[in-house]
């Protein structure tokens, strides 16, 4: 699979331990199930100690693809599954999950912390002595790292975090620690009848699907890891109906918007304390780079205002608490691909240093939130 092969850094270095980590229901096992599915000639050993041999072979008929070379094992005493695996010197190991696992040695239950410790030093140990490398699942909750992953970084070589909304069929891979390899990798998936397929270029999926001339929306040229791609913010600001307005945020930092009204507030005189605000990036993603600031107040200004923006304009900068737009990291790579898919405009902050010129696109500098507002919806 190619993109998971760019994530790890070129592809799965003999001996390593890779943890994939998320949370339930979010695809782990079925992108797991996939490599071997698709790479025929890889002898893989599938250890599951959550579904039966019957469940995974029918999971992996559904999925497609040649199974063959990859045996199904069911076991959760990680002494075993050891045994077994040194028997048959796979080309690749899979063991889904740690909180399934269990070693007699501990005598706490499956998945406490000791036991996902105990049970990830052991794979660590064959992992390294065989060379066999080992993609080990692990559940992380809503909630936050209870007894996992978390304590897991510190033992594999890379950590691998599936993350998306559970609605929206978009799932992101993102490399959070890489012995390997670059952390700074990210790639799109989505979730379909038949298993996750790969989105090599995220842009265009993630970029408006509608007419022209819906306020509310927002295009941002963000950038999450090496990769730049655009997609789509979406913002509803209505009266609020109860006594405090509601806040709510899907896929973006619900306190960074709070931030962002209140500057608007504060720095552009707009009343947005009796209106309700709703935002939601467009699918399921979740994004924390800085620069979608800027698309995120446009796309609150053109509801507010039931202004639509033009469909062929995107926003990169960072918005501060004194009203100022900061310049973000890399923006020529995010015009370059703004340019790519044909936007027209980019709006960056004034005080981004040097940028080259990109052909087909202007590019708009703007210093603060009043000038920007003045720029756009007067
Ligand atoms: P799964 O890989 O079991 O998640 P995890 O191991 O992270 O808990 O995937 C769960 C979801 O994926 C499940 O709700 C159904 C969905 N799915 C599809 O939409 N298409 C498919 O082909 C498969 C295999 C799963
Ligand atoms: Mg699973």
């Amino acid at each position: 699979m190619a993109e998971v092969d760019r994530i790890l850094g070129g592809g799965m270095v003999p001996g390593s331990l890779v943890l994939i980590g998320g949370e339930p229901g979010i695809g782990k096992s079925t992108l797991s199930l996939q490599i071997p599915l698709c790479c025929k000639d890889l002898r893989t050993l599938y250890v599951t100690g959550e579904e039966s041999a019957r469940q995974v072979g029918m999971r992996a008929r559904r999925l497609g693809g040649d199974d063959s070379n990859c045996s199904i094992f069911c076991e959760t005493l990680i002494d075993a599954v050891i045994a077994e695996a040194d028997a048959r010197r796979p080309d690749l190991m899979i063991v889904d999950s740690v909180q399934t696992m269990y070693t007699e040695s501990v005598d706490s239950a499956p998945g406490s912390v000791s036991q996902v410790r105990e049970v990830a030093a052991a794979l660590l140990r064959f992992a390294k002595e065989s060379g066999v490398p080992v993609i080990l699942i692990g559940h992380i909750t809503k909630d936050g790292f209870i007894a996992g992953p978390k304590i897991l970084e510190h033992i594999v070589d890379v950590v691998l975090q599936f993350e998306g909304e559970n609605r929206g069929s978009y799932r992101i891979l993102r490399s959070i620690k890489n012995r390997f390899g670059s952390t700074s990798e990210l790639a799109v998936f989505e979730m379909t009848g038949a298993g996750l397929r790969e989105v090599a270029n995220p842009s265009e999926l993630l970029i408006p699907m509608h007419e022209q001339g819906l306020s509310g929306t927002a295009i941002s040229a963000m950038l999450d890891g090496a990769r730049p791609f655009l997609f789509e913010v979406q913002a509803l600001v209505s009266s609020a109906v109860y006594g405090t307005a509601q806040r709510t945020a899907t896929g973006f930092d619900v306190r960074r918007l709070n931030m962002l009204l209140a500057v608007l507030e504060k720095r552009a005189g707009f009343h947005l304390s009796a209106k309700d605000v709703f935002l939601n990036m467009a699918g399921g993603l979740r994004v924390n780079d800085p620069a979608c600031d800027l698309a995120v107040i446009c796309a609150v200004l053109s509801s507010n205002f039931d202004f639509p923006l033009r469909s062929d304009i995107c926003f990169a900068g960072e918005v501060g608490l004194s009203g100022e737009i900061r310049p973000v990291a890399q923006t020529d790579r995010r015009i370059s691909e703004a340019a790519r898919l044909g936007f027209k405009k980019i709006y960056v902050s004034s005080f981004t240093a040097r940028m080259k010129t990109v052909k087909g696109i202007e590019v708009v500098k703007v210093g603060d939130v009043p000038e920007l507002v003045k720029k756009l919806f007067k």
